[in-house]
Protein backbone atom coordinates (compact mmCIF):
# COMPACT_ATOMS: atom_id res chain seq x y z
CA UNK A 1 0.00 0.00 0.00
CA UNK A 2 1.09 3.51 -0.81
CA UNK A 3 -0.25 6.90 -0.54
CA UNK A 4 -0.41 7.87 -4.18
CA UNK A 5 -4.45 8.09 -4.62
CA UNK A 6 -6.08 10.33 -6.87
CA UNK A 7 -8.47 12.96 -5.06
CA UNK A 8 -11.06 15.01 -6.81
CA UNK A 9 -9.69 13.62 -9.93
CA UNK A 10 -6.07 14.85 -9.50
CA UNK A 11 -3.08 12.10 -8.30
CA UNK A 12 -2.04 13.16 -4.53
CA UNK A 13 1.21 12.29 -2.65
CA UNK A 14 -0.40 12.35 0.60
CA UNK A 15 -2.85 15.12 0.79
CA UNK A 16 -0.55 17.42 -1.19
CA UNK A 17 -1.63 17.81 -5.22
CA UNK A 18 1.05 16.33 -7.71
CA UNK A 19 -0.33 19.45 -10.03
CA UNK A 20 0.77 21.77 -7.16
CA UNK A 21 3.91 20.43 -6.58
CA UNK A 22 4.48 20.40 -10.50
CA UNK A 23 3.64 23.82 -10.53
CA UNK A 24 6.52 24.81 -8.33
CA UNK A 25 9.48 22.73 -8.88
CA UNK A 26 8.81 22.02 -12.73
CA UNK A 27 9.40 18.29 -14.25
CA UNK A 28 10.84 15.82 -14.33
CA UNK A 29 10.90 15.01 -10.26
CA UNK A 30 11.31 12.54 -7.51
CA UNK A 31 8.18 12.86 -4.93
CA UNK A 32 8.58 10.51 -1.83
CA UNK A 33 5.77 9.86 0.92
CA UNK A 34 6.21 9.93 4.28
CA UNK A 35 3.46 7.95 5.35
CA UNK A 36 4.68 5.05 3.44
CA UNK A 37 8.04 4.85 3.82
CA UNK A 38 7.60 5.04 7.93
CA UNK A 39 4.56 2.24 6.88
CA UNK A 40 6.65 0.31 4.92
CA UNK A 41 9.55 0.15 7.87
CA UNK A 42 6.74 -0.83 10.59
CA UNK A 43 5.62 -3.49 8.62
CA UNK A 44 9.27 -5.11 8.89
CA UNK A 45 9.19 -4.76 11.97
CA UNK A 46 6.15 -6.32 12.92
CA UNK A 47 6.81 -8.87 10.51
CA UNK A 48 10.19 -10.41 12.91
CA UNK A 49 7.96 -9.71 15.69
CA UNK A 50 9.02 -11.78 18.62
CA UNK A 51 12.41 -12.65 17.13
CA UNK A 52 15.27 -10.98 18.11
CA UNK A 53 16.00 -8.73 15.07
CA UNK A 54 17.11 -5.77 13.50
CA UNK A 55 16.60 -4.15 10.48
CA UNK A 56 19.70 -2.63 8.18
CA UNK A 57 17.66 -0.57 5.86
CA UNK A 58 19.90 -1.27 2.48
CA UNK A 59 20.30 2.45 1.53
CA UNK A 60 21.67 1.53 -1.63
CA UNK A 61 17.80 2.04 -2.86
CA UNK A 62 17.55 5.53 -1.76
CA UNK A 63 20.36 7.62 0.24
CA UNK A 64 18.28 10.69 0.40
CA UNK A 65 19.48 12.53 3.23
CA UNK A 66 15.72 13.07 4.61
CA UNK A 67 14.35 9.60 3.78
CA UNK A 68 18.15 8.38 5.65
CA UNK A 69 16.50 10.67 9.00
CA UNK A 70 12.95 9.61 8.80
CA UNK A 71 14.21 5.88 8.98
CA UNK A 72 17.27 6.57 11.62
CA UNK A 73 14.72 8.03 13.75
CA UNK A 74 12.38 4.76 13.75
CA UNK A 75 15.09 2.91 14.64
CA UNK A 76 16.38 1.55 11.59
CA UNK A 77 20.11 0.48 11.13
CA UNK A 78 21.85 0.89 7.69
CA UNK A 79 23.14 -1.94 5.68
CA UNK A 80 26.17 0.31 3.83
CA UNK A 81 27.72 -0.51 0.43
CA UNK A 82 30.79 2.26 0.25
CA UNK A 83 32.77 4.77 2.03
CA UNK A 84 30.33 7.47 1.02
CA UNK A 85 27.12 5.39 2.39
CA UNK A 86 28.98 4.74 5.14
CA UNK A 87 29.65 8.75 5.97
CA UNK A 88 25.81 9.70 4.55
CA UNK A 89 24.92 7.38 7.38
CA UNK A 90 26.48 8.84 10.06
CA UNK A 91 25.38 12.16 9.15
CA UNK A 92 21.84 10.98 8.86
CA UNK A 93 22.58 10.08 12.76
CA UNK A 94 22.84 6.71 12.57
CA UNK A 95 25.20 5.55 14.82
CA UNK A 96 28.37 3.01 14.04
CA UNK A 97 26.55 0.08 15.83
CA UNK A 98 23.65 0.30 13.51
CA UNK A 99 25.76 -0.01 10.43
CA UNK A 100 26.55 -3.46 8.47
CA UNK A 101 29.41 -2.99 5.95
CA UNK A 102 28.19 -5.39 2.62
CA UNK A 103 29.67 -5.49 -1.00
CA UNK A 104 32.36 -7.04 -2.70
CA UNK A 105 35.48 -5.02 -3.34
CA UNK A 106 35.62 -3.07 0.02
CA UNK A 107 38.61 -0.81 -0.47
CA UNK A 108 41.72 -0.88 2.51
CA UNK A 109 40.44 3.23 2.87
CA UNK A 110 36.86 2.14 3.36
CA UNK A 111 37.93 -0.65 6.21
CA UNK A 112 40.43 2.10 8.12
CA UNK A 113 37.67 4.83 7.78
CA UNK A 114 34.60 2.12 9.57
CA UNK A 115 36.95 0.94 11.93
CA UNK A 116 38.04 4.51 13.24
CA UNK A 117 34.33 5.75 12.98
CA UNK A 118 32.45 2.73 14.41
CA UNK A 119 30.75 -0.44 12.58
CA UNK A 120 28.55 -3.23 13.78
CA UNK A 121 29.73 -6.13 11.86
CA UNK A 122 31.63 -6.19 8.24
CA UNK A 123 30.31 -8.67 6.14
CA UNK A 124 32.90 -9.92 4.66
CA UNK A 125 33.01 -11.62 0.96
CA UNK A 126 36.40 -13.59 -0.04
CA UNK A 127 39.13 -14.92 1.66
CA UNK A 128 41.92 -12.18 0.28
CA UNK A 129 39.27 -9.18 2.14
CA UNK A 130 38.99 -11.37 5.63
CA UNK A 131 43.17 -11.14 5.06
CA UNK A 132 42.61 -7.33 4.17
CA UNK A 133 40.68 -6.67 7.05
CA UNK A 134 42.80 -8.81 9.63
CA UNK A 135 45.51 -6.39 8.75
CA UNK A 136 44.01 -3.06 8.75
CA UNK A 137 42.62 -3.48 11.87
CA UNK A 138 45.25 -5.48 13.61
CA UNK A 139 47.83 -2.43 12.49
CA UNK A 140 45.24 -0.29 14.09
CA UNK A 141 44.95 -1.66 17.22
CA UNK A 142 41.15 -2.66 16.75
CA UNK A 143 39.51 -5.85 16.10
CA UNK A 144 36.35 -5.99 13.34
CA UNK A 145 33.40 -8.05 13.98
CA UNK A 146 32.82 -10.30 11.00
CA UNK A 147 30.55 -12.33 9.21
CA UNK A 148 31.38 -14.19 5.58
CA UNK A 149 28.92 -13.85 3.27
CA UNK A 150 28.26 -17.51 2.02
CA UNK A 151 26.84 -18.42 -1.57
CA UNK A 152 24.38 -20.60 -1.39
CA UNK A 153 24.11 -21.73 -4.98
CA UNK A 154 20.27 -20.81 -4.94
CA UNK A 155 18.47 -19.11 -8.24
CA UNK A 156 16.49 -16.79 -6.85
CA UNK A 157 14.15 -16.37 -9.96
CA UNK A 158 14.74 -12.90 -10.64
CA UNK A 159 16.27 -10.67 -13.81
CA UNK A 160 19.86 -12.33 -14.07
CA UNK A 161 21.29 -8.79 -13.59
CA UNK A 162 20.04 -8.64 -10.03
CA UNK A 163 20.52 -12.51 -8.59
CA UNK A 164 23.07 -12.76 -6.59
CA UNK A 165 22.92 -16.42 -5.47
CA UNK A 166 24.09 -18.36 -7.61
CA UNK A 167 27.48 -19.79 -7.58
CA UNK A 168 28.64 -18.17 -11.56
CA UNK A 169 27.66 -15.00 -8.78
CA UNK A 170 30.27 -13.27 -8.17
CA UNK A 171 28.91 -12.96 -4.68
CA UNK A 172 29.56 -14.29 -0.98
CA UNK A 173 32.33 -17.42 -0.29
CA UNK A 174 30.96 -21.07 -1.55
CA UNK A 175 29.00 -23.21 0.23
CA UNK A 176 31.88 -25.91 0.04
CA UNK A 177 34.63 -23.55 1.36
CA UNK A 178 32.60 -21.93 4.10
CA UNK A 179 34.12 -24.18 7.05
CA UNK A 180 37.32 -23.68 5.87
CA UNK A 181 36.78 -19.94 5.80
CA UNK A 182 35.76 -19.94 8.91
CA UNK A 183 38.59 -21.41 9.85
CA UNK A 184 40.92 -19.03 8.83
CA UNK A 185 38.68 -16.04 10.01
CA UNK A 186 39.07 -17.74 13.54
CA UNK A 187 43.10 -17.84 13.52
CA UNK A 188 43.26 -14.23 12.45
CA UNK A 189 44.14 -11.44 14.79
CA UNK A 190 41.99 -8.59 14.84
CA UNK A 191 39.04 -10.58 13.62
CA UNK A 192 36.05 -11.99 15.60
CA UNK A 193 33.54 -14.07 13.98
CA UNK A 194 30.27 -12.91 14.87
CA UNK A 195 28.19 -14.86 12.56
CA UNK A 196 26.80 -15.15 9.18
CA UNK A 197 25.26 -13.80 5.88
CA UNK A 198 23.68 -14.31 2.90
CA UNK A 199 21.47 -12.37 0.36
CA UNK A 200 20.84 -14.21 -2.71
CA UNK A 201 19.16 -11.27 -5.48
CA UNK A 202 16.63 -8.62 -5.41
CA UNK A 203 12.92 -8.31 -6.77
CA UNK A 204 11.79 -11.47 -5.28
CA UNK A 205 8.78 -12.56 -6.31
CA UNK A 206 8.88 -16.50 -4.77
CA UNK A 207 9.77 -17.55 -1.37
CA UNK A 208 10.74 -20.56 -2.35
CA UNK A 209 14.43 -19.38 -2.83
CA UNK A 210 14.47 -17.72 0.36
CA UNK A 211 13.48 -20.73 2.04
CA UNK A 212 15.94 -22.93 0.42
CA UNK A 213 18.62 -20.40 1.50
CA UNK A 214 17.59 -19.92 4.92
CA UNK A 215 17.64 -23.78 5.26
CA UNK A 216 20.98 -23.81 3.97
CA UNK A 217 22.13 -21.39 6.63
CA UNK A 218 21.12 -23.32 9.40
CA UNK A 219 22.66 -26.35 8.86
CA UNK A 220 25.42 -24.58 8.29
CA UNK A 221 24.90 -22.71 11.75
CA UNK A 222 25.15 -26.02 13.40
CA UNK A 223 27.90 -27.38 11.43
CA UNK A 224 29.87 -23.84 12.60
CA UNK A 225 29.28 -24.27 15.99
CA UNK A 226 29.78 -27.70 16.15
CA UNK A 227 33.65 -26.54 14.71
CA UNK A 228 33.46 -24.33 17.74
CA UNK A 229 32.63 -21.01 16.07
CA UNK A 230 29.78 -18.92 18.15
CA UNK A 231 27.50 -18.07 15.51
CA UNK A 232 25.16 -15.40 16.65
CA UNK A 233 24.00 -13.00 14.33
CA UNK A 234 22.47 -14.29 11.11
CA UNK A 235 21.88 -11.30 8.14
CA UNK A 236 19.70 -12.74 5.66
CA UNK A 237 19.84 -9.83 3.50
CA UNK A 238 17.09 -7.91 1.25
CA UNK A 239 15.49 -8.48 -1.83
CA UNK A 240 11.41 -9.35 -1.45
CA UNK A 241 9.72 -7.56 -4.27
CA UNK A 242 7.53 -5.02 -4.37
CA UNK A 243 4.49 -5.05 -7.08
CA UNK A 244 5.57 -3.13 -9.98
CA UNK A 245 2.42 -3.96 -12.19
CA UNK A 246 -0.16 -3.54 -9.85
CA UNK A 247 -2.50 -5.21 -12.28
CA UNK A 248 -1.23 -8.71 -11.81
CA UNK A 249 1.62 -9.15 -9.58
CA UNK A 250 0.99 -10.04 -5.98
CA UNK A 251 4.81 -10.71 -4.49
CA UNK A 252 4.51 -12.04 -0.88
CA UNK A 253 3.84 -9.97 1.78
CA UNK A 254 6.35 -9.24 4.83
CA UNK A 255 4.87 -11.21 7.08
CA UNK A 256 5.05 -14.43 5.05
CA UNK A 257 8.81 -13.84 4.47
CA UNK A 258 8.65 -13.16 8.16
CA UNK A 259 7.44 -16.76 8.58
CA UNK A 260 9.94 -18.52 6.28
CA UNK A 261 12.44 -16.67 8.72
CA UNK A 262 11.02 -18.43 11.78
CA UNK A 263 10.24 -21.61 10.30
CA UNK A 264 14.23 -21.90 8.93
CA UNK A 265 15.99 -19.87 11.42
CA UNK A 266 14.18 -19.09 14.11
CA UNK A 267 15.17 -22.22 16.28
CA UNK A 268 18.74 -21.43 16.21
CA UNK A 269 18.70 -18.09 19.31
CA UNK A 270 20.43 -16.27 16.81
CA UNK A 271 19.69 -12.20 16.30
CA UNK A 272 18.15 -12.02 13.08
CA UNK A 273 19.60 -8.79 10.68
CA UNK A 274 17.52 -8.23 7.99
CA UNK A 275 18.56 -5.80 5.06
CA UNK A 276 15.75 -5.03 2.93
CA UNK A 277 16.28 -1.70 0.31
CA UNK A 278 13.37 -1.99 -2.18
CA UNK A 279 10.19 -2.81 -0.03
CA UNK A 280 10.71 0.07 2.31
CA UNK A 281 11.61 2.66 -0.69
CA UNK A 282 10.50 1.00 -3.81
CA UNK A 283 7.03 2.13 -3.60
CA UNK A 284 7.15 5.19 -1.24
CA UNK A 285 7.79 7.24 -4.51
CA UNK A 286 6.98 8.14 -8.19
CA UNK A 287 8.67 10.06 -10.52
CA UNK A 288 6.72 13.01 -12.77
CA UNK A 289 6.49 13.94 -16.29
CA UNK A 290 5.51 15.93 -18.39
CA UNK A 291 4.44 15.38 -21.88
CA UNK A 292 6.94 17.58 -24.73
CA UNK A 293 5.24 16.14 -27.78
CA UNK A 294 2.86 13.06 -28.92
CA UNK A 295 4.15 12.15 -32.06
CA UNK A 296 2.27 10.22 -34.63
CA UNK A 297 4.31 7.46 -36.21
CA UNK A 298 4.35 5.08 -39.03
CA UNK A 299 1.54 2.05 -37.35
CA UNK A 300 2.35 3.64 -34.06
CA UNK A 301 2.46 6.88 -31.62
CA UNK A 302 5.49 7.92 -29.03
CA UNK A 303 4.62 9.97 -26.28
CA UNK A 304 7.76 11.75 -26.15
CA UNK A 305 8.47 13.26 -22.27
CA UNK A 306 10.45 15.23 -20.33
CA UNK A 307 12.25 12.45 -18.39
CA UNK A 308 14.26 10.26 -19.69
CA UNK A 309 16.85 7.19 -18.94
CA UNK A 310 19.20 9.21 -17.32
CA UNK A 311 16.75 9.64 -14.49
CA UNK A 312 15.26 6.65 -14.17
CA UNK A 313 16.89 3.53 -15.82
CA UNK A 314 15.55 0.76 -14.73
CA UNK A 315 13.88 0.29 -17.79
CA UNK A 316 16.57 0.53 -20.00
CA UNK A 317 18.70 -1.85 -17.79
CA UNK A 318 16.90 -4.32 -16.56
CA UNK A 319 13.84 -4.17 -19.02
CA UNK A 320 12.22 -3.43 -15.67
CA UNK A 321 8.44 -2.62 -15.99
CA UNK A 322 6.87 0.82 -14.16
CA UNK A 323 3.27 1.76 -13.91
CA UNK A 324 2.40 4.91 -15.89
CA UNK A 325 -0.20 6.91 -14.70
CA UNK A 326 -1.76 10.39 -15.92
CA UNK A 327 -1.41 12.79 -13.19
CA UNK A 328 -5.18 13.99 -13.88
CA UNK A 329 -7.34 11.02 -13.75
CA UNK A 330 -8.75 9.96 -16.62
CA UNK A 331 -12.56 10.35 -17.22
CA UNK A 332 -14.30 7.18 -17.15
CA UNK A 333 -15.64 5.56 -20.21
CA UNK A 334 -12.22 6.55 -22.47
CA UNK A 335 -10.70 4.07 -23.99
CA UNK A 336 -7.12 3.47 -23.66
CA UNK A 337 -4.84 3.30 -26.49
CA UNK A 338 -1.73 1.65 -26.62
CA UNK A 339 1.48 3.72 -26.97
CA UNK A 340 4.83 4.00 -26.69
CA UNK A 341 6.35 6.09 -24.01
CA UNK A 342 10.00 7.31 -24.63
CA UNK A 343 12.16 10.58 -23.20
CA UNK A 344 14.49 12.63 -25.35
CA UNK A 345 17.95 10.99 -25.01
CA UNK A 346 19.49 10.49 -28.31
CA UNK A 347 18.91 6.55 -28.01
CA UNK A 348 16.53 3.98 -29.19
CA UNK A 349 16.85 2.46 -25.76
CA UNK A 350 15.56 5.10 -23.95
CA UNK A 351 12.37 3.87 -23.68
CA UNK A 352 10.02 3.41 -20.87
CA UNK A 353 7.38 1.60 -22.17
CA UNK A 354 6.16 -0.22 -25.72
CA UNK A 355 2.86 -0.17 -26.94
CA UNK A 356 1.43 0.30 -23.12
CA UNK A 357 -2.27 0.86 -22.77
CA UNK A 358 -2.76 4.71 -21.97
CA UNK A 359 -5.66 6.99 -22.20
CA UNK A 360 -5.59 9.85 -24.57
CA UNK A 361 -2.19 12.60 -23.89
CA UNK A 362 -0.92 15.12 -25.39
CA UNK A 363 1.86 17.90 -24.93
CA UNK A 364 1.58 19.63 -21.12
CA UNK A 365 0.05 16.53 -19.80
CA UNK A 366 1.59 15.19 -16.61
CA UNK A 367 2.32 11.71 -15.60
CA UNK A 368 3.39 9.14 -12.81
CA UNK A 369 5.94 6.16 -12.63
CA UNK A 370 4.74 4.64 -9.64
CA UNK A 371 7.12 1.97 -8.06
CA UNK A 372 9.87 4.75 -8.26
CA UNK A 373 11.41 5.44 -5.02
CA UNK A 374 13.88 2.53 -4.94
CA UNK A 375 17.03 2.60 -7.68
CA UNK A 376 15.16 5.58 -8.92
CA UNK A 377 17.31 8.94 -8.02
CA UNK A 378 20.53 6.88 -6.80
CA UNK A 379 21.08 5.65 -10.01
CA UNK A 380 20.12 9.22 -12.29
CA UNK A 381 22.96 10.51 -14.02
CA UNK A 382 23.90 13.72 -15.72
CA UNK A 383 24.01 12.03 -19.18
CA UNK A 384 23.04 14.51 -21.58
CA UNK A 385 23.94 17.33 -19.38
CA UNK A 386 20.30 16.82 -18.02
CA UNK A 387 20.49 17.77 -14.54
CA UNK A 388 20.03 15.86 -11.58
CA UNK A 389 15.98 15.69 -11.33
CA UNK A 390 14.67 17.13 -7.95
CA UNK A 391 13.72 14.82 -5.22
CA UNK A 392 10.45 16.29 -2.85
CA UNK A 393 9.27 15.04 0.22
CA UNK A 394 5.93 14.69 1.73
CA UNK A 395 4.42 14.77 4.81
CA UNK A 396 0.42 15.20 5.21
CA UNK A 397 -0.46 18.32 3.50
CA UNK A 398 3.19 19.72 3.48
CA UNK A 399 5.47 19.51 1.21
CA UNK A 400 9.71 20.12 0.44
CA UNK A 401 12.63 20.40 -2.27
CA UNK A 402 14.76 17.52 -0.46
CA UNK A 403 17.19 17.99 -3.31
CA UNK A 404 17.36 20.85 -5.47
CA UNK A 405 17.84 20.60 -9.67
CA UNK A 406 21.49 21.77 -9.55
CA UNK A 407 21.60 24.70 -12.38
CA UNK A 408 23.39 25.08 -15.09
CA UNK A 409 26.08 27.31 -13.89
CA UNK A 410 26.97 24.16 -11.06
CA UNK A 411 27.03 21.81 -13.45
CA UNK A 412 29.75 23.95 -15.68
CA UNK A 413 31.65 24.64 -12.36
CA UNK A 414 32.09 21.21 -11.40
CA UNK A 415 35.01 20.72 -13.62
CA UNK A 416 37.93 22.53 -13.22
CA UNK A 417 40.13 23.36 -16.45
CA UNK A 418 44.35 22.32 -16.09
CA UNK A 419 46.47 25.02 -15.79
CA UNK A 420 47.76 24.95 -19.49
CA UNK A 421 44.06 25.84 -20.47
CA UNK A 422 43.49 29.21 -20.87
CA UNK A 423 39.85 29.98 -19.23
N1 LIG B 1 21.73 -6.41 0.79
C1 LIG B 1 22.64 -6.56 -0.18
C2 LIG B 1 23.94 -7.17 0.16
C3 LIG B 1 22.36 -6.15 -1.50
O1 LIG B 1 23.26 -6.31 -2.45
C4 LIG B 1 21.09 -5.57 -1.79
C5 LIG B 1 20.77 -5.12 -3.14
C6 LIG B 1 20.17 -5.42 -0.73
C7 LIG B 1 20.52 -5.85 0.54
C8 LIG B 1 18.83 -4.80 -0.92
O2 LIG B 1 18.02 -5.51 -1.82
P1 LIG B 1 16.51 -5.06 -2.02
O3 LIG B 1 15.78 -5.32 -0.72
O4 LIG B 1 16.49 -3.60 -2.35
O5 LIG B 1 16.02 -5.88 -3.14
N2 LIG B 1 19.37 -1.62 -9.14
C9 LIG B 1 18.60 -2.84 -9.13
C10 LIG B 1 18.63 -3.53 -7.78
C11 LIG B 1 20.03 -3.84 -7.29
C12 LIG B 1 20.06 -4.51 -5.95
C13 LIG B 1 21.44 -4.66 -5.45
N3 LIG B 1 21.57 -5.20 -4.14
C14 LIG B 1 17.18 -2.52 -9.55
O6 LIG B 1 16.88 -1.38 -9.86
O7 LIG B 1 16.36 -3.42 -9.61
Amino acid sequence: MDHFIYKNGVLHAEDVSVNEIAAKVGTPFYVYSTATLTRHFTVFDQALEGLDHKIFYAMKANDNMAVLRILAAMGAGMDVVSGGEYAKARAAGVPGDMIVFSGVGKTEAEMRQVLEGGIRQFNVESEPELRRLSRVATGMGKVANITLRVNPDVDAKTHAKIATGRSEDKFGIPMSQARAAYSEAASLPGIEVVGIDVHIGSQLIDLAPYRQAFTKLAELTETLRADGHDIRRLDLGGGLGIPYQRSNEAPPLPVEYGQVIRETVGHLGCEIEIEPGRLIAGNAGIMVSEVIYLKHGEGRNFLIIDAAMNDLVRPAMYEAHHDIVPVVEPRIGVDPEPIDIVGPVCESGDTFAKQRPMPPLDSGDLVAFRSAGAYGAVMASEYNARPLIPEVLVKGDQFAVVRPRPTYEEMISRDTLPSWMES
